[in-house]
């Protein structure tokens, strides 16, 4: 397993371009079983779960052809014309949950799946009982057995309403996937408005799809009988570039980040902002740094969209750890989302969790130290406190880290930041 190794004290400065997001590849890719016609994809991510998701992708029949490796992410075709197989094995769905997205874009179009229940992660039971309930109101037949959800609707689909008692992004995904081939009406309610949900929309309607209400929290589909073939390109990574703008106020630094759409941070952004961080944006992106007042602790409360993202909830604990006074940090989202806590500690970082909030005390500075990396998000965090440690930091079991950043050591160290990838010795 490798390794990450920074020596850290450098201020960041230069420019970085952002990549597509992975939580919108995903159910992008997912959606190309939704139609005979061939789905081409611009600004793929260079990503583990890419990877992980094309697999499956080709062990259901979809032909994965890489078209283009260009300098602004990856052009991919998904042709799932020839789907023989409505099977999602155990072996891969484990390996990656939103593998769970297959599900309903196969018993929309075939009638039929039989996906392995994901299993928990380290920040979470992450169970799928919305997914369930939502397809089973579609008129799904939904049995587990052996670990296994076995969908049938041999008649199709049929429109419906559901109302998610919570805001779920995957069960969202799903169900409006389902819906675009279901018959008849269906809405969504207390639907999930992430850019990602709102980006596998508009492709949706690229693919000839018809939803109303997108962006909002109620999604009304008009079911059709066929998807089209269609070309669409990935929505900007919102969490990468919220981690690089963190990286590069820790250091006292100044990014400009490229490729960044507005409006997929204003809160997060805002929330920055009064701890400290200038942030503008500029004609080719968002440019970032540290205002002359320092880092300032802020409350933070992790909620679903446009709120702060659960999934920069990790970067900005590592932020405060530093920062001049404290920060309630409180995760609304995940039941176990502190897992970076022991590590910062380590790097001595004063944070007391207390259930599911975490009270973090400003220090004067972290120093180095041998780290883990438990999950994709403590990685970040783990990265972003090492290049304002003092010393040398050695972050192990990075593979959680390749799952969501491209080339974070390429891109952090054309800016500046003294940082390696190693073999695990
Ligand atoms: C997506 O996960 C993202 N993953 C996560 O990013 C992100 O943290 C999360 O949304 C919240 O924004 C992808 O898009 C691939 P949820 P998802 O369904 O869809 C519970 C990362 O770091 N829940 O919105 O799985 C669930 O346990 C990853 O990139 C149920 O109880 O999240 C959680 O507590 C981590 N039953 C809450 O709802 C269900 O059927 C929100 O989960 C579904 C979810």
């Amino acid at each position: 397993m490798d390794q990450i190794v920074i020596q850290g004290g450098n201020r960041l400065s230069g420019e970085i371009r952002i990549s597509g997001a992975k939580n919108a590849a995903l159910p992008l890719m997912a959606a190309s079983l939704l139609s005979a016609e061939p789905l081409t994809l611009t600004n793929l991510p260079r990503l583990a779960d890419i990877s992980t998701m094309s697999k499956l992708l080709e062990q259901h029949g979809v032909s994965v052809l890489e078209v283009d490796d260009g300098k602004s992410g990856m052009t991919m075709t998904f042709d799932a014309g020839g789907v023989d197989n409505t099977v999602a094995p155990y072996d891969l769905v484990r390996r990656m949950r939103a593998s769970v997205l297959v599900l309903g874009p196969l018993v929309a179009r075939f009638g039929e799946a039989k996906v392995s229940l994901p299993g928990g992660c380290a920040i979470g039971t992450r169970p799928v009982d919305l997914h369930i309930r939502g397809l089973e109101q579609l008129g799904a037949e939904i049995e587990l057995e052996g670990g296994y959800m076995t969908a049938r609707a041999p008649n199709g689909l049929i429109g419906s309403k559901f109302v998610f008692p919570f805001v779920s992004v995957g069960a969202t995904e799903n169900l409006m996937m389902a819906a675009c081939l279901a018959r008849g009406e269906t809405v969504l309610t207390n639907a999930a408005r992430e850019p990602e949900v709102t980006d596998l929309a508009h492709c949706l309607v690229a693919m000839g799809a018809k939803i109303d209400g997108i962006g909002s929290d109620t999604l009304t589909i008009q079911g059709v009988t066929s998807l089209h073939a269609a070309q669409h390109p990935v929505v900007c990574d919102r969490i990468e570039a919220g981690t690089y703008a963190m990286a590069a106020a820790i250091t006292g630094g100044e990014l400009e980040l490229t490729g960044v759409s507005p409006g997929l941070l204003d809160a997060a952004f805002k929330m920055l902002g009064e701890a400290g961080l200038e942030i503008e944006d500029t004609p080719t992106g968002t440019r970032v740094s540290l205002g002359s007042g320092g880092l300032k602790g802020i409350d933070v409360m992790t909620e679903p969209f446009p709120g702060f993202p659960t999934d920069l909830q990790a970067q900005v604990m590592a932020l405060m750890s530093v920062a001049d006074g404290a920060a309630m940090i409180t995760e609304t989202i995940f039941e176990n989302r502190f897992m970076h806590v022991p590590e910062l500690s380590r790097m001595g970082a004063n944070v007391n969790v207390h259930g599911a909030s975490a009270m973090v005390r400003g220090v004067d500075h972290l120093t180095g130290a041998e780290v883990m990396a438990t999950d994709l998000r403590a990685s970040s965090s783990l990265i972003i406190a090492a290049l304002a440690a003092r010393g040398e930091t050695v972050i192990r079991r990075v593979y959680h880290l390749d799952r969501g950043y491209e080339r974070i050591e390429e891109k952090l160290g054309a800016c500046g930041a003294v940082i390696e990838r190693v073999q695990e010795t």
